[in-house]
C-alpha cells in the first residue's frame, strides 16, 4: 500500500544548539546551566560526557548540511544558543553571528529550510544566578535576545520558534531533578511556567516589531494525549486535569491568547496564582502564534489519584500514572509506542485550535547500545526505527486526509546527539556519531529509507 503526502510537505529532522554544536566555551560563548552543571556535578551525566562533547557541528556544519542534502531533506530545525549570541545578555558576539549566518546560509543554499528555535532548555548561567525563569527580569532579557536573533538572521530564516517543550524545563527543573536547579516546589514551578509563557508572548511581540518579510512565528510543544484508565468519573477527571495542566495551559495560551478558566480557578483555590503585572493579559491576547510544532513520543496514561495533601506532588494531586496492561514498549528506551496518539493529537489541534497549521517537530525512537545493530560494515540496521516512523506516518497521513493542517514531519534527530543527563545513552539519529573517532558520521539504514520518502513524498507500507 502507498500513502501520498501533500506537495511541499516538509521532511526533516530536529536538534538543538546545546545538543549538537559542541564548542561550549569558545569564541566568546558564556556558560549555560548545562555547562556549569556539568562542571559542578559531572558524575550525574551518563558516562561522564558533558556538553562540550556534543556532535561538533560548530566545526562540522558544512559536512552536516551536505549530509542533509544527500538525504534530500528539505528542512531542518535547530536552535541558537542564547549564550553564544549574547554571552552577557547585552553585547552581540560577532563570532556567533558569523557562525549562525554561515550555517543557515549553507542550509538555504542546499535546499534545506532552517526552522530556528530560540530556547531549548539552555538558560544562561548568569541569568540563572539571578533566579532564572523565576525572576521577572528573565522575560525582558529573553525578549531582547529574541529581537536580536530576528534582526541578525531574519533575512535568512523565515520560520521561527520561541521555545522547545517549555513543560520540560518547568517540570524537570522545578518538580524534579533532571534539569537545573533541581527544585521541588509546585508554586515556584507555576511562576516559572508563567514567566516562560510571558517570555514567549513577548518574543512574538518582538517578532512583529522587527517585521521579517514572509516570516512566521510559532512554538514547539510536547503534546502527549492523556488517556484515562476507565470511563469512571474519577479516572475521567484525572485525564481532564492532566490535559489541563500539560496541554491546555500551553496550547490555549499560545493559540487562543488566554489561560484556561479552569486552570485559573484551581490556582486561585490553592493559593498558587503566580505574580502577574498589569498589562500582561493584553500581551498574551495580542501575540498568538502563526504555527505550532508538536513533539510526540508517547501518551500519558492516567487514573484517579490517591488521597493526599495539596500540593505535595503538583499535578500528581489530580491524576496518577496508570500502567496500561496492553501497552507496547520500546524495549531499547522504555517508552510506550502508541501511534494512534499522533492521530488523536492531530485531530485535537484541528478541532479545538482553529485548525492552525502545524508540523510534527519531533518524533523518534531512542535506542541504547545501538552498536548491537551494526552489520559487518559497521552500519546500524535500524529496521525498528523505520517501522516506528512508518507506523506514525501512517496515522499522520490519515489525520491529514481527515483535514488536519499538518505541513511536515521532523524526526528526532538527524545525528545521534548529546541528550542532557542521558548524554549519548539513547541514540536517535539517521546518522551514527562515533565519539571515539572525531565525531565521525555514518549513515544508518533509516537514512536511505528516509531519502526515498522525502524524494517521492510516498510512504510505502
Ligand atoms: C525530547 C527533547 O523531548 O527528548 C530532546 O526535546 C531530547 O532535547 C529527546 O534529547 C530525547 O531524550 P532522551 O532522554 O531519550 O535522550
Amino acid at each position: 500500500m502507498e500513502k501520498q503526502f501533500p506537495k511541499g510537505f516538509l521532511w526533516g529532522a530536529a536538534a538543538s544548539a546545546p545538543q549538537t554544536e559542541g564548542a561550549a566555551l569558545i569564541d566568546g560563548k558564556s556558560p549555560s546551566t548545562w555547562d556549569k552543571w556539568f562542571e559542578l556535578e559531572p558524575e550525574l551525566f551518563y558516562n561522564g560526557v558533558g556538553p562540550e562533547h556534543t556532535s561538533n557541528t560548530y566545526h562540522m556544519y558544512k559536512e552536516d548540511v551536505h549530509l542533509m542534502k544527500e538525504m534530500s531533506l528539505n528542512s531542518y530545525r535547530t536552535s541558537i544558543a542564547w549564550t553564544r549570541l549574547l554571552p552577557d545578555g547585552e553585547t552581540v558576539n560577532p563570532k556567533a553571528v558569523e557562525f549562525y549566518r554561515n550555517y543557515f546560509n549553507e542550509m538555504v543554499a542546499n535546499g534545506v529550510e532552517p526552522i530556528i528555535n530560540l530556547f531549548h532548555f539552555d538558560m544562561p548561567w548568569w541569568l540563572m544566578e539571578k533566579g532564572g525563569w523565576e525572576a521577572r527580569e528573565s522575560v525582558d532579557k529573553f525578549a531582547y535576545y529574541a529581537k536580536v536573533a530576528f534582526e541578525q538572521f531574519g533575512d535568512i530564516v523565515k520560520k521561527w520558534a520561541t521555545f522547545n517543550e517549555p513543560l520540560v524545563h518547568i517540570e524537570c527543573g522545578y518538580m524534579g531533578d533532571a534539569h537545573y536547579p533541581k527544585v521541588h516546589d509546585f508554586k515556584r514551578a507555576i511562576q516559572v511556567a508563567y514567566h516562560t509563557l510571558l517570555a514567549h508572548a513577548k518574543a512574538v511581540e518582538a517578532f512583529k516589531e522587527v517585521g521579517i518579510e514572509d516570516g512566521e512565528i510559532g512554538i514547539i510543544l510536547n503534546l502527549s494525549p492523556a488517556y484515562a484508565k476507565s470511563e469512571e468519573e474519577a479516572d475521567q477527571a484525572a485525564a481532564f486535569h492532566a490535559d489541563l495542566f500539560y496541554i491546555r495551559s500551553f496550547l490555549d495560551t499560545v493559540v487562543k491568547g488566554y489561560f484556561p478558566e479552569e486552570l485559573i480557578a484551581i490556582l486561585k483555590e490553592h493559593q498558587l496564582t503566580p505574580v502577574v503585572e498589569e498589562g500582561d493579559r493584553q500581551i498574551f491576547e495580542d501575540n498568538t502564534v502563526d504555527f505550532l510544532g508538536v513533539n510526540y513520543y508517547q501518551p500519558l496514561r492516567v487514573q484517579a489519584p490517591l488521597p493526599q495533601e495539596f500540593p505535595a506532588k503538583g499535578v500528581g494531586y489530580f491524576s496518577r500514572y496508570y500502567d496500561w496492561p496492553d501497552k507496547v514498549i520500546n524495549p531499547h528506551r522504555g517508552w510506550e509506542i502508541y501511534e494512534q496518539g499522533i492521530y488523536d493529537i492531530a485531530m485535537r489541534v484541528k478541532e479545538d485550535y482553529h485548525n492552525i497549521k502545524w508540523f510534527i517537530s519531533e518524533n523518534g525512537m531512542g535506542v541504547s547500545e545501538e552498536e548491537r545493530f551494526f552489520d559487518e560494515n559497521g552500519q546500524v540496521q535500524d529496521d525498528y526505527r523505520i517501522e516506528f516512523v512508518t507506523n506514525h506516518l501512517t496515522k499522520l497521513h490519515q489525520a491529514i486526509e481527515d483535514g488536519s493542517n499538518c505541513f511536515g514531519y521532523h524526526m528526532w534527530t538527524f545525528l545521534d546527539c548529546w541528550s542532557w543527563l542521558n548524554a549519548y545513552k539513547n541514540r536517535y539519529g539517521y546518522y551514527r556519531v562515533d565519539l571515539d573517532d572525531a565525531f565521525k558520521r555514518t549513515a544508518k539504514k533509516s537514512s536511505h529509507w528516509m531519502k526515498e520518502l522525502s524524494e517521492t513524498n510516498r510512504l510505502v507500507i
